[in-house]
């Protein structure tokens, strides 16, 4: 017994099918990609690839890192209601910094307090556990660091005096 046409045809089909992406994953796929070390469930990887994510900066370091230079800004917050927010949060990303030739900007604007700051009614919310103030009605005259001190912000800040924000 032998097999039809209409039997082969499609056959054909799904066989040039198959090896067409054969051929297309032999093309595309590189030469050193494999499980290699880390076995097969997680290990697929391409070998080269190891070097590429050697060679990524790294954009933020932890308030570990400044702390080896900023030691007086790490003690006042440590103890602080801000103890637990990193530095970077407030400063950006270290990136190359103090090497950086443009220096690492300081945002002096209500801006960066709001964001944390602005009163929420939403009782269930996480963000509304933080103590609130209305931007409109808190001083909307001054910058917050005026007053707060941002490394200890319940303690007025040494460098400005309160007392020259007008009314
Ligand atoms: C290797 C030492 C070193 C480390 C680590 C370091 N800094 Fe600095 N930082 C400096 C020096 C030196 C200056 C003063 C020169 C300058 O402005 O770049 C400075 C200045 C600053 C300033 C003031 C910039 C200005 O315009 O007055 C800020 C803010 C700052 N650092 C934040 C950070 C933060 C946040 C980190 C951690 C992510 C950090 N630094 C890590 C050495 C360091
Ligand atoms: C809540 C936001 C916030 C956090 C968190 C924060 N900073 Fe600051 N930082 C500021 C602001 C705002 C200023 C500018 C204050 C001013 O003008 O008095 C500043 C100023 C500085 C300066 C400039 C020098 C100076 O005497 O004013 C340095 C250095 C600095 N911060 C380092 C740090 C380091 C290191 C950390 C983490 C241990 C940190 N900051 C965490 C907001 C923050
Ligand atoms: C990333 C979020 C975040 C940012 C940005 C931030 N804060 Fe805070 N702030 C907090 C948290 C969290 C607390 C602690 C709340 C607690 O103790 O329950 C706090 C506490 C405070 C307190 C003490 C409130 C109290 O009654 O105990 C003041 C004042 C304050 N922040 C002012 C500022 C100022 C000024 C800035 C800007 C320089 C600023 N914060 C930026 C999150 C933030
Ligand atoms: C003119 C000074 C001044 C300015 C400017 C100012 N504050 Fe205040 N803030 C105060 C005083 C005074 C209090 C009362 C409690 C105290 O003495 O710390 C207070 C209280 C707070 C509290 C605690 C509220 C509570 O319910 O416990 C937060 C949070 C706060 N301020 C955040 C901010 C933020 C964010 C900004 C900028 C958008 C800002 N403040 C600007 C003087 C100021």
């Amino acid at each position: 017994m032998h097999l039809k046409n209409h039997v082969w045809r499609p056959l054909y089909i799904v066989l040039a099918i198959v090896g067409g992406i054969l051929l297309t994953r032999t093309l595309l796929v590189p030469g050193d990609f494999g499980i290699h070390e880390r076995g097969y469930m997680y290990g697929w990887h391409r070998k080269s690839n190891e070097a590429e994510w050697k060679a990524y900066r790294v954009k933020y370091k932890t308030a570990k890192v400044c702390a080896e230079c900023h030691k007086d800004k790490y003690n006042d917050i440590k103890d602080s209601p801000h103890a637990s927010i990193s530095c970077e949060n407030c400063h950006g990303p270290n990136y190359d910094h103090p090497k950086d030739p443009l220096g690492l900007k300081i945002d002096r604007s209500r801006a960066l307090c709001i964001r944390c700051h602005a009163y929420m009614p939403y009782k269930d919310n996480i963000r509304a556990k933080i103590p609130g103030i209305d931007p409109l009605l808190h001083y909307p005259q001054a910058e917050c660091v005026m007053c707060h001190y941002p490394h200890n912000p319940t303690k007025p800040n040494p460098k400005y005096n309160r007392r020259e924000v007008k009314p």
